[in-house]
């Protein structure tokens, strides 16, 4: 550790012997300040590390913000640099991805490999009439088709908008109508603890309720019996056996603000949001992200645990580890399956060095003991990475000293699908206070200030904003400009600063503390819900009039919901009708937004405005005070 941060005032880990001499940044404070000073030529040089089809113009046009450019007229594509340039060197051979199913089949795919499919399927996609721009929805489990769809998709110019295997067959159906995609990319099932979960079925009810789908291909994972319209749904291995999938597929030379994907994310509104992300500076955030933070090398074998169906998936295990020529390790299941053991046996197996996943799991896994971890050897581990939400510093401890065996510095990544790559994180050589995500990445420009745009002093509270714009940012809403001004852009227009949405502190080393978020959207097992989405799930119900939800700490989900419900006159509430609702919003909504716990109410507290003031339930939850109700409607 160089001597960057103050001695600590609480407690402070510093990086074993042999972290800092490798890695990639070693100055952190020079790199920063050099970012700072200019940094469009820092990007610049960033961006120069990739290939590009056609240099650009402008580093960063920001004459219409907040609808920033960057790399403007440089032409590239993602899969020029994640795959084509590397089937032209020694790392054609090399292993790019390593898939473990939950029944415990292995796939390797070297580069070639992988290159190869990608181009089949680009090929494939084609010839069902897909061309640059057109929108691809993907809803798969963590299988390698999932990846190779997305690259594939990306190859051609395609936009691919990935919704995560575990949302139900309304909000599947909400994503295909927004972005209007006439082609859906899925598979039979997937496996999950032993069980099947039966996709299929879910998109042809969602294809039944949004019919703009026109082409369903399918892949054969689980293998049970499905339906199959003529016409309509493909088997995937039958189209990648046909001439037309030829492996020889020509890259669509895109504009580097040309869109990749959209992505969907939870806001406010019950309407999720298409977050929209492109191929030029993305790639060029994404890539310099990965190798800087978990130090990237080529002998590594890198596992970002999450799932591909979520913006850390996209970033950080597809894109990134891929542009990189980095070896990465996909797992289709549970942890816990069959025994809790599972994830350390693979560790040991493929002999992982870098571990990314999310607070949640740590405390998942912890929860099964030590025992289960120690009868494996770990010491292939170099760096450790959480993600998603503030991680206890229990959990940090335990990560640390069983999992890391004390030898592995842990960084904590704070970020979001709006921004594309890590923002708030440590790199290698710093000193790590557990549950602080450290300091802001080079090139980002963050503060936390008041509401008048003062920076707070430290150990007070502030909303998080970044003054300038980076790369990896989003550039808009898909369709709806005005949302994404108002929603990032509109409190600080003044100032033009982007607002993150969470609140968070400075401590007096100057590191940040990230608290939580500000607005109405949860974080359960490290997912992101609005609240408003479930709300929305439980009305559709004809019992209910109204309700309101919150979250409340649990000690392994960090958050679970707690629903109250007006029920309509007439209906009588019941234990079985709490059931019923819960049904109701696994199958409008999904698994993960089921309420833990419903509770039946003949009222809800709420301002004279009409707004519910979730404090006051929140507090009434968890049997604590309920402050100030000077506000409350009488
Ligand atoms: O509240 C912050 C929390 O997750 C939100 C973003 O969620 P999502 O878009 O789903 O992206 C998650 C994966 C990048 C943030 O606004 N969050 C994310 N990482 C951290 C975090 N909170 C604290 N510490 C983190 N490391």
């Amino acid at each position: 550790m160089s001597d960057e941060f103050s001695p600590p005032t609480s407690e402070w880990y510093y990086p074993a012997n042999g972290v800092v001499e490798n890695a990639h940044v070693k100055d952190y404070k020079a790199i920063y300040k050099e970012s700072m000073d200019d940094l469009e030529a820092f990007w610049a040089k960033r961006a120069e590390t990739l290939d590009w089809y056609e240099p650009w113009d402008t580093v960063l046009d920001d004459s219409n913000a907040p609808f920033f450019k960057w790399f403007s007229g440089g032409k590239t594509n993602v899969t020029l640099n994640a795959l084509d340039r590397h089937v032209k060197t020694w790392r054609r051979n090399k292993i790019a991805m390593i898939w473990e199913g939950e029944p415990g089949d292995k796939v390797s795919l070297s580069y070639w490999r992988l290159w190869q499919e990608v181009n089949k399927f680009g090929n494939v996609l084609r010839s069902m009439g897909v061309k640059k721009g057109d929108t691809v929805t993907i809803y798969m489990g963590r299988i390698p088709e999932l990846a190779i769809a997305m690259l594939a998709c990306a190859k051609i110019g395609a936009v691919h908008s990935v919704v995560y295997g575990g949302f139900s067959d309304q909000a599947l159906a909400d994503r295909i109508e927004d972005a209007q995609s006439r082609v859906l990319v899925t598979a039979d099932g997937a496996w999950l603890r032993g069980n099947i979960v039966h996709l299929k079925d879910v998109v042809d009810e969602a294809v039944h309720r949004s019919p703009v789908v026109e082409t369903i291909i399918v892949v054969r994972r689980t293998g049970h019996d499905i339906r199959m319209e003529q016409g309509r749904d493909y088997w995937y291995h039958d189209l990648m056996n046909l001439p037309i999938a030829s492996p020889i597929c020509e890259t669509e030379v895109m504009d580097a603000e040309d869109p990749l994907f959209i992505l969907y994310t939870s806001g406010t509104t019950g309407k999720p949001k298409g977050v929209l992300h492109t191929q030029g500076g993305y790639q060029v955030y994404i890539s310099t992200t990965l190798e800087w933070v978990f130090d990237i090398k080529d002998e590594d074998r890198w596992w970002c645990a999450a799932d591909p169906g979520w913006i850390t998936g996209h970033s950080y295990i597809v894109y990134a580890p891929l542009i990189l020529g980095a070896t990465g390790f996909m797992y289709e299941g549970a942890p816990n399956f069959p025994y809790p053991n599972r994830w350390w046996k693979m560790i040991e197996e493929y002999g992982i060095t870098i571990l990314y996943t999310a607070p949640t799991a740590i405390r998942g896994l912890m929860r099964f003991g030590d025992a289960w971890p120690k009868r494996h050897n770990l010491s292939s581990l170099r760096l450790l990475g959480t993600v998603g939400e503030p991680i206890n510093p229990e959990a940090w401890r335990w990560y640390h000293t069983v999992i890391g065996k004390e030898q592995c510095p842990i960084m904590d990544t704070w970020w979001q699908t709006e921004t594309g790559g890590f923002m708030i994180t440590p790199v290698p050589s710093f000193g790590l206070k557990p549950g602080s995500a450290t300091r802001p990445f080079p090139g980002i420009d963050a503060d936390i200030v008041d509401e008048d745009g003062n920076t707070v002093p430290p150990g007070e509270d502030g909303f998080l904003v970044i003054k300038r714009p980076w790369p990896g940012m989003l550039r808009t809403v898909y369709g709806d400009p005005e949302r994404y001004k108002e929603q990032y852009w509109s409190k600080y227009q003044k100032q033009g600063w982007y607002l993150a949405g969470d609140s968070a502190r400075f401590d007096d080393d100057n590191y940040i503390w990230v608290i939580g978020r500000i607005d109405d959207v949860l974080k359960v097992s490290g997912y992101r819900l609005g609240t408003a989405e479930v709300e929305s799930g439980l009305v559709s119900h004809p019992a209910v009039a109204e309700s309101a939800v919150i979250g409340i700490p649990d000690e392994v989900k960090g958050n679970v919901i707690y629903a109250y419900c007006i029920l309509v006159a007439g209906a009588e509430p019941s234990e079985d009708l709490k059931d019923e609702l819960k049904n109701h919003v696994r199958h409008e909504v999904g698994p993960i937004a089921v309420p833990a716990k419903i509770e039946f109410v003949e009222t809800l507290p709420k301002t004279r405005s009409g707004k519910i003031m979730r404090r006051v339930l929140k507090a009434r939850a968890q049997g604590l005070p309920e402050g100030d109700l000077s506000t409350l409607e009488r």
